[in-house]
């Protein structure tokens, strides 16, 4: 058996390198059922990535996926999130669903907000009788992704039905270059043009909804069997998307885009189209056409490839509802435009970030570790800014105030000594015990403490007692001894180790039967 501690070592070696991987999570939020969808998906019930919520079944008339006959719903606090652990670093696209279905009798669909990672996603607003969609593309720095709801108004309680996690290739939406790793997509359409159903796993391995359009006016849908192999272009367009397509009415017609923005859009977008022909041109067939952005031509006239794709697209451009795409047909073309698909993307307005700074990360799962109360709270504390956990206050990624005053806590205070940029704490009416850390006295920028109405024992430690500029607060602790005079000699700092504590204790004792001594003398 000699041998087994090796092993063991070889695998926390291995373990403690990742176990990030590549992810195909999809959750079904409320269920607590497994089971595989009509499409070979397996859906997974929320209970391990959730610790807040109550689910809840929607009304059973409703003609959608299984997926959405339950949902979770929050209460209490204003921030609950979803965490999934061991994500490979990298681009991710997470989806999330939400139906109302009119779970709680009421006709009165929330309105709320959605956040991933320590950003700002949506404002859900659900009105209508059908499930909404919000899709999103970015890079992970970080092997977890958290997806919020937070509440938006008093009441109006936040839900999710269905959260979905895929990983993608790291190639894969590179058009931006590098602006690609710093600022996030918001999927806004993907269209197979031509196809008679939405298009997803597992013709796409990836899993991203090709649906069908009805907005090309007077296209003709065509279709044919060409080979193709997938991952024919960067972004991997699945075969089963280009082997339909539409095409303009007559050879001189153009197709327009229709991007859907809003009178009021203007962002930055990035958008992708997909070109392949569909069934092999005859002798005397030619199909050239060019790219126009309103107007102007953004490409030279090109061929869809037979049983091959070719991808244009456009990053970082700002656009405005005015703004129109379309495909020109060349002079010497036999046969109108082609198009099989298109994917519209807006960028996020904000850089992506890297989340609340860790050490501060750190110090608030030891006080959660601690207090048990504090374990529903889990997302990112401080980001989004005003999207921070009820109890902290933050500057930026780093927090700066723990309001826990009367929130039922009860033991010792755990080190939480990493939070430097902390300036105010208040942990008053709890039930707090035993003595006041040491450290609490070193935060540099600590201004207030308060710590009134708990079970603090011992002494004050010298580093606040000694602090400049604290206004500390520790009345209503019985058994804290507050002046120097009336303490009695009690074991100080819990930093000290308990061999200089038993040292200094027999000096002190040493010390005070000299003193008792003297005092004997000069009576007699
Ligand atoms: C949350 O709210 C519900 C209903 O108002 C209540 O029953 C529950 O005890 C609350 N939970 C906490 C942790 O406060
Ligand atoms: C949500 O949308 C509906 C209809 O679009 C609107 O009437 C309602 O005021 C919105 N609710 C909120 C809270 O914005
Ligand atoms: C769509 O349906 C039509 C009519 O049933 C059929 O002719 C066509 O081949 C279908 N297209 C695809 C891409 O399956
Ligand atoms: C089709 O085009 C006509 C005329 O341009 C327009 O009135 C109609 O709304 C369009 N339909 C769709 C589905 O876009
Ligand atoms: C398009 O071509 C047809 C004949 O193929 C012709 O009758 C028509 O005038 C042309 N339209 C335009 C706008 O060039
Ligand atoms: C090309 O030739 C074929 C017959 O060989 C004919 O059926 C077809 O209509 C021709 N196409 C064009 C655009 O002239
Ligand atoms: C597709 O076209 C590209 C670019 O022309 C070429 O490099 C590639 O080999 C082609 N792939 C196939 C499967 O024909
Ligand atoms: C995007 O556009 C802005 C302003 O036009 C420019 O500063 C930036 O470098 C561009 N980024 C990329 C990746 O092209
Ligand atoms: C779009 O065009 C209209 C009319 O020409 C103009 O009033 C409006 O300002 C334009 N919007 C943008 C975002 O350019
Ligand atoms: C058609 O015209 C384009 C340029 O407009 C040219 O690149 C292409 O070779 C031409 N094709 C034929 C078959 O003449
Ligand atoms: C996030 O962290 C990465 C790697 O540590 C770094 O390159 C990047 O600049 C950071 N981003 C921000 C917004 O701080
Ligand atoms: C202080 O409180 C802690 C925990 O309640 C207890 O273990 C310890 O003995 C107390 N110390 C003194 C000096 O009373």
């Amino acid at each position: 058996m000699a041998y087994l501690p090796l092993i063991s070592c070889v695998l926390l070696a291995l373990c403690s390198l990742s176990l990030a991987a590549n992810v195909f999570i999809s959750i079904d939020c409320g269920s607590s059922a497994t089971y595989k969808d009509e499409n070979g998906i397996v859906w997974s019930g929320d209970d391990d990535y959730v610790n807040t919520g109550e689910s809840h079944s929607v009304q059973p008339s409703h003609s959608y996926n299984h997926v959405m006959d339950t949902l979770r719903v929050f209460r209490n606090q204003s921030k609950h999130c979803y965490n999934i652990n061991s994500v490979k670093q990298g681009r991710v696209l997470v989806r999330t669903t939400f139906f109302y279905g009119n779970y709680d009798g009421k006709n009165s669909p929330p309105a709320f907000d959605l956040l991933f990672d320590g950003y700002y996603w949506a404002y859900v607003n659900n009105s209508g009788p059908q499930p909404s969609r919000y899709e999103v593309i970015y890079t992970t720095t970080k092997e977890s992704i958290s997806v919020c709801v937070s509440q938006y108004e008093a009441g109006q309680l936040p839900y999710i039905s269905a959260l979905e996690v895929r990983s993608l290739d790291s190639n894969m939406y590179n058009g931006l270059g590098d602006d690609m790793d710093i600022y996030p997509l918001f999927t806004r359409r993907r269209l197979a043009f031509g196809a008679n159903a939405t298009i997803r796993f597992s013709a796409d391995p990836y899993d991203r909804q090709w649906i069908t359009d009805s907005t090309m006016n007077g296209t003709i849908q065509v279709s044919g069997n060409a080979k193709l192999e997938s991952g024919l272009t960067t972004d991997y367009p699945p075969p089963a998307v280009l082997r339909s397509a539409v095409t303009a009415p007559t050879r001189n017609s153009t197709i327009q885009f229709n991007l859907a923005l809003s009178t009021k859009f203007t962002s930055s977008v990035y958008i992708n189209w997909y070109f392949s022909e569909v069934a092999r041109l005859g002798p005397n067939e030619t199909r050239y056409f060019s790219f126009y952005k309103d107007n102007q031509p953004l490409s030279k006239p090109f061929s869809p490839p037979y049983e091959n794709c070719t991808q244009k697209y456009i990053s970082n451009m700002t656009l405005s509802a005015n703004n129109s795409f379309s495909l020109v047909p060349a002079e010497n073309s036999t046969l109108p435009p082609l198009v099989n698909a298109m994917e519209v993307f807006i960028l996020g307005d904000l850089p992506l970030n890297n989340g609340t700074q860790t050490e501060d990360v750190e110090g608030l799962a030891s006080l959660q570790e601690a207090f048990h109360l504090l374990k529903n709270w889990s997302g990112d504390p401080c980001l989004p800014k005003f999207y921070n956990w009820d109890w902290v206050k933050c500057d930026g990624d780093r927090v700066t105030t723990l309001l826990l005053g009367g929130f039922g806590l009860s033991g010792p205070l755990p080190d939480f000594s990493s939070m430097t940029a902390l300036h105010t704490i208040n942990l008053s009416n709890n039930s707090l015990r035993g003595n006041i850390p040491e450290f609490l006295g070193l935060l540099p920028n600590l201004q207030i403490l308060n710590l009134e109405n708990n079970h603090f024992n011992g002494t004050i430690p010298t580093s606040l007692s000694t602090k400049k500029d604290l206004i500390l607060r520790v009345s209503g602790n019985p058994e804290l001894c507050t002046s120097n005079s009336s303490c009695p000699n009690l074991a100080a700092s819990p930093k000290a180790n308990s061999s200089f504590m038993k040292r200094k204790n027999i000096l002190e004792m040493v010390f005070t039967t000299i003193v008792s001594s003297i005092i004997a003398l000069q009576l007699s």
